[in-house]
């Protein structure tokens, strides 16, 4: 499969993701950045799992998500394992783009990967003419927000109680295109 534009510019950070080769060293495998396909759902199940341990997807909803929006369902790989995913939706009227998930494997964290799905979400939906993105974010994950602010998003709406059902408070996000 195709790599993606912003392959052409790789991170200054690592790019690779370690592997063990047979005499038991660590070898860096290059990562690559795709949308997913049919044949990824298990390893993308793994991953989910990895990032939301206390509430990852049902397999039937990831399954569902990728038939609807896989083309928006863009995952990092080594040729051999997902090591993050991220999913994001346009409305049908094609104003805003919600990221709906985001998440990277525990080993690879801190190496580039969330930025470097952000910021393919925004190249794309900047060349898609979205004019606004919008996310929810647990108000206590620092990493997350940290990521989300330094991309440009601001929380001026602040959190809203109950979003995903009780006690489930989120900040709200946003960012202009
Ligand atoms: C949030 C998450 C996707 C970030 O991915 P990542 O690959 O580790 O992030 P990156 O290495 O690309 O770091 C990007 C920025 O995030 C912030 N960040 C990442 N890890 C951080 C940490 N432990 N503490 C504070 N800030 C952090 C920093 O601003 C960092 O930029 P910098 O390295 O230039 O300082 C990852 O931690 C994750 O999957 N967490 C579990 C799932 C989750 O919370 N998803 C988001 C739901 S809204």
């Amino acid at each position: 499969m195709t790599a993606l534009p912003e392959e052409r510019f790789p991170s200054r950070r690592s790019r690779t993701g370690p592997s063990l080769c047979h005499d038991g060293a660590f070898v860096e495998r290059p990562l690559t950045m795709r949308e997913v396909t049919e044949d990824d759902l298990p390893e993308l199940v793994r991953v989910d799992q990895e990032a939301f341990p206390d509430d990852p997807y049902p397999y039937f909803v990831l399954r569902q998500l990728c038939d609807l929006h896989g083309d928006c369902l863009l995952v990092l790989e080594d040729g051999k394992s997902l090591h993050g995913y991220v999913l994001y939706v346009t409305t049908r009227d094609g104003y805003r783009s919600w990221i709906v998930s985001l998440g990277v494997t525990r080993d690879q964290r801190g190496r580039g990967l969330g930025r470097r799905l952000m910021l393919e979400v925004l190249r794309r939906l900047r060349g898609e003419d979205v004019r606004e993105v919008r996310l929810t974010v647990e108000p206590a994950n620092a990493a997350a927000i940290m990521l989300y602010r330094s991309l440009g998003f601001s929380s001026d709406e602040g959190v809203r109680h109950d979003y995903f059902g009780p006690g489930e408070d989120r900040l709200i996000m946003t960012l202009g295109l």
